[in-house]
Formats: structure tokens, sequence, C-alpha cells
């Protein structure tokens, strides 16, 4: 018996990263899963792999910035298995650069992509929920910049304070109808999103972890089925940090 079984969840932003290891992790986990991003080549790899390892997967395509295209994400989720249990808004790109230096063009494309986008896909999966009746469980991605500053991370780290306090509104703000909403704030991982990174800012990024080295997608995924299974029904409205003892220092 699986965490997720029968449970129908939508994972944005799958076709990499974090959001691949938590689309694989929650099929292993008995979930039929909605792989989501902008890349078809790689969403129907990672569909591919998850149907070949027995899991049930389909890709849909949405861009997070577009309502549409959530609103689409949604509805098709429902036409090809008729409810939607769980929403993992985990869609995002990193930026970095002092204050003066952001552009409007880079503040608004973050805040679109990492704020706005997580709205979307929270609103549509509680309009989705509200009408099913039978609750469900929502899960943002956040980071520890929903918490804490670091020099140079201006305009990712206001997106991901937003997503923190949108995840407490959303959490508290259907308690009769069971959709429960909490977000994950995950340190360093060893994601693309890094990839940019010269090696000696890789390095420092490690020692900033008391545990000393990167997080791992997987290390995310597990934390992330957890707050969408029923494992997790009195959780609510909060978060759960997963990066290495980094804000505990
Ligand atoms: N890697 C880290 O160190 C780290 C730490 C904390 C939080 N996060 C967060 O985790 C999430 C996943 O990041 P990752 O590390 O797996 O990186 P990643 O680049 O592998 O994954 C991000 C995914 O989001 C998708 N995406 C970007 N813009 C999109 C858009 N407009 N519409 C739809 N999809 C879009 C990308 O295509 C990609 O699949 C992000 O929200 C990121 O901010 C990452």
């Amino acid at each position: 018996m699986g965490r997720l079984d029968n449970k129908v969840c939508i994972v944005t932003g799958s076709t990499s990263g974090i959001g691949e290891a938590c689309a694989k992790d929650m099929a292993r986990e008995g979930g039929t899963v909605v792989v989501s991003g902008r890349k078809e080549k790689e969403g129907a790899r990672v569909v591919d792999e998850i149907t070949k390892a027995g899991g049930k997967a389909i890709f849909v395509r949405a861009d997070v910035t577009s309502e549409d295209d959530i609103r689409n994400l949604v509805a098709k989720t429902v036409e090809a298995f008729g409810r939607l249990d769980v929403m993992v808004a985990n869609s995002g790109i990193g930026l970095v650069g002092a204050p003066h230096e952001v552009t409007m063009a880079d503040w608004d494309i973050m805040i679109a992509t990492n704020l706005t986008g997580v709205f979307l896909c929270d609103k549509y999966a509680v309009e989705q929920m509200l009408k099913q009746e039978t609750g469900g469980a929502i899960v943002n991605t956040g980071s520890i910049h929903s918490f804490v500053a670091k020099e140079g991370v201006t305009a990712y780290a206001a997106a991901k304070g937003g997503v923190r306090m949108l995840t407490r509104t959303v959490g508290i703000s259907y308690p009769q109808k069971g959709i429960r909403a909490n977000f994950v704030a995950p340190g360093y991982i060893d994601t693309p999103l890094l990839s940019a990174l010269p090696p000696e800012a890789y390095e420092a990024l490690k020692q900033l972890h008391p545990v000393g080295r990167l997080g791992r997608a997987e290390e995310v995924a597990k934390a992330v089925t957890f707050l969408a299974s029923d494992d997790a029904s009195f959780i609510t409205g909060t978060g759960l940090l997963i990066d290495g003892g980094y804000t505990a220092v």
C-alpha cells in the first residue's frame, strides 16, 4: 500500500530537479501523477520513466505565469482522471543580483514565476477541491530564503517570502473543507537550478550547510510526499525546512 494510493497529483516544474524527484516519488507511493512544465520532450521522458517503473503518469504542458495554462492544467487533469487531490506548486527560477542591480524585467519574471505562479496553482487547485468536497493537499515549494536573507538574493527571497505567507493563508482558509496547504523550504539542492554557478561558489554553498554538502532532490521529494499524504492530516499552514541545518546556526 502506498501513501498516495488513489490520489491524483499535479507536480509543476517536474521536467527536472526537485519536481521530477517529487513526481517519481509520488508515483512510487501509488499516486497518479500529472507531470507538468514547459518542456514537452523532458516531460515525455519523465512520464516514460515513471510508466516503465510501473507508475501512472501523463504530461500536461503549462507555463505557470499563464492563468489560462493553469486553468487548463487542472481541467485536463480532471478530464483525464476525474479529480484532483494534490497540487505541488514547484516551478521556479533562480536569479541573483543586489537590490540596485535587479532590473524591472528581472523582478517581474521572478514574481510572475515564483510567486504568482504558485498563487495560480493554489487558486485553481482549491477551486477544484471545493467542487469535489473531498478535501485535498497543496504543497508549495518555498526556500530557506522564505525565512533568511543572503546577499545578492533579492527578488528570489521576496518571492519565496511571499510563498511562505501565501501558504499560511491558504492553509488556514478551508479548515472545514479538508483542504490543507504547506510548503517545503529547501536549502541548496544539487539540481539544474545551480548549474550556472562557478565551481568555487558551489563549494562555498556546501559549507553553509552544517552537514557539509548540498541536498539531493530526492531528499526534498520525501518531505513533499509526506505533506501531500494523509500522514500529514493535522499539518496545515506551515513550512518544513529541509536544509541540512543551514538555518539552525
Ligand atoms: N535547487 C535549489 O537549491 C533550491 C533550493 C530551494 C528551493 N528551490 C526551489 O525548488 C523548485 C524547483 O527547482 P529545482 O532546484 O528543481 O530547479 P530546476 O531548474 O531543475 O526546476 C525548476 C523547474 O521549473 C520549471 N519552470 C521554470 N519556469 C517555469 C514556468 N514559467 N512555467 C512552468 N515551469 C517552469 C523549469 O522548467 C524546471 O522544470 C523551485 O521553485 C526552486 O526555487 C530550489
